[in-house]
């Protein structure tokens, strides 16, 4: 059994397997904000090919499409329901109750499996309550929170019988490794891990920055853009012929490693055409054996060696504000920006994640403040 793996999580247990399972992310089949929609029966025929392939989970919410996700989910699913568990989301604004009705209401179901606060912005307390409140009352069987840091992660502990965390993790974006995965061991929470591929840069099939149409959210990606995006495309050319000695995709490579890591008890993987659930639902994924998933952390680190402050740094710093004189203060080559991230976290005020000290870190590098 996997170190962490999770044996109970209430009535979530039969859907959650001592391996990490997929499960379907049904963002993409909402229709919107990941470019040209496909046709509504191609959408309809990859959920129903998901459930063909075995797949059993689907997470969904209230802003995939404006709802549209939730309504093909509920038309799609109407016959299975017994078979499936459906997780939606309320969004860190909306009313709990008339959030979850309208849900609901889509979905053409008198309950959902799983409502998990979408994000944690003021007031999450009482919305988490609320969740609560609409499990007692039979509309959902768990509540989960998803996009917390640990600190609230915690605290929400203490508010809810929580039953499942949600956050991104992929071969190349590890912050839950530092806190929360952990936590989510320890306290017997269930993790499901998101953007698993990366919003599709995983694939491999990006030679080039993509230019994304308006409207599809990843145009605000960071990685699909300038340095971060040809650090990430080298390091794929790396993985490349890890995946051709295990005879596998690049996906099912990027899938088996995170079925590797310690803790995940489901990868939520989005696909919006039966086509790519072909290729992305592989059957049984295997979980990678340790060579490989050291070889894979290697190329990782070694795209994202942690950067050493030159002597001119420190001067340079004297003016700027807490946060970079906090991160610049740990620029000795050894830090990792996971570990400077998850630091300035502890804190307890803002959250910040690698992303921003690894994008912080490369305008240092260009003005010479920094050498990696
Ligand atoms: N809680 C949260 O805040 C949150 C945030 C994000 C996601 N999620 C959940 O996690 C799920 C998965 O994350 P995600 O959808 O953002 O990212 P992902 O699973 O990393 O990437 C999915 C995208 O990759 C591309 N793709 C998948 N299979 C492919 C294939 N065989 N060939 C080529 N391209 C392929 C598709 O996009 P293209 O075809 O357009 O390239 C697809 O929509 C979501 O659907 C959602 O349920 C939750």
């Amino acid at each position: 059994m996997c170190e962490g793996a999770r044996t109970d999580v209430g009535p979530l247990s039969r859907f959650l397997d001592v391996a990490a399972r997929l499960g379907f992310g049904a963002w993409a089949v909402g229709g919107s904000g990941w470019g040209a929609a496909e046709q509504e029966s191609e959408r309809a025929a990859a959920i129903r090919h998901a459930v063909e392939r075995g797949v059993t989970f689907f997470d969904t919410a209230p802003t995939y499409g404006a709802g549209e996700s939730e309504r093909l989910l509920g038309r799609v699913l109407k016959g299975e329901r017994e078979r499936v568990a459906i997780a939606t989301k309320v969004g860190p604004r909306d009313d709990p109750r008339a959030s979850l009705e309208d849900s609901l209401r889509r979905l053409e179901t008198d309950y959902v499996d799983l409502v998990q606060l979408h994000e944690t912005l003021e007031r999450w307390e009482w919305q988490l309550e609320k969740l609560h409140a609409l499990q007692l009352a039979g509309k959902a069987l768990a509540v989960g929170l998803c996009n917390a840091t640990h600190l609230q992660l915690e605290r929400a502990l203490a508010i809810a019988p929580l039953a499942t965390y949600q956050a991104a993790y992929n071969l190349f974006d590890r912050d839950v490794a530092e806190r929360t995965l952990p936590l989510c061991r320890e306290r017997g929470l269930a993790f499901l891990a998101y953007r698993p591929l990366a919003a599709g840069l995983l694939t491999g099939k990006y030679a080039a920055p993509p230019q994304f149409a308006d409207g599809d959210h990843r145009r605000q990606i960071y990685w699909f853009k300038g340095k971060e995006f040809e650090r990430r495309r080298d390091v794929i050319e790396r993985l490349r012929p890890i995946a051709q000695r295990e005879g596998i995709s690049l996906i099912a490579l990027a899938l088996g490693w995170l079925r590797s890591q310690p803790g995940v008890s489901m990868i939520l993987v989005g696909a919006r055409s039966r086509a790519q659930v072909n290729e992305a639902f592989v059957p049984d994924p295997r979980p990678l054996i340790p060579d490989t998933c050291c070889a894979i952390d290697a190329i990782v680190a070694d795209a994202f060696r942690p950067a050493r402050a030159t002597p001119q740094l420190g001067d340079a710093a004297r003016t700027w504000g807490e946060r970079e004189r906090f991160i610049a203060a740990r620029l000795d080559g050894t830090t990792r920006y996971e570990a400077i991230a998850a630091a300035w976290t502890d804190r307890g005020d803002q959250p910040m994640i690698a992303a921003q000290v690894k994008v912080f870190v490369d305008q240092l590098v260009e003005q010479g403040l920094a050498d990696v």
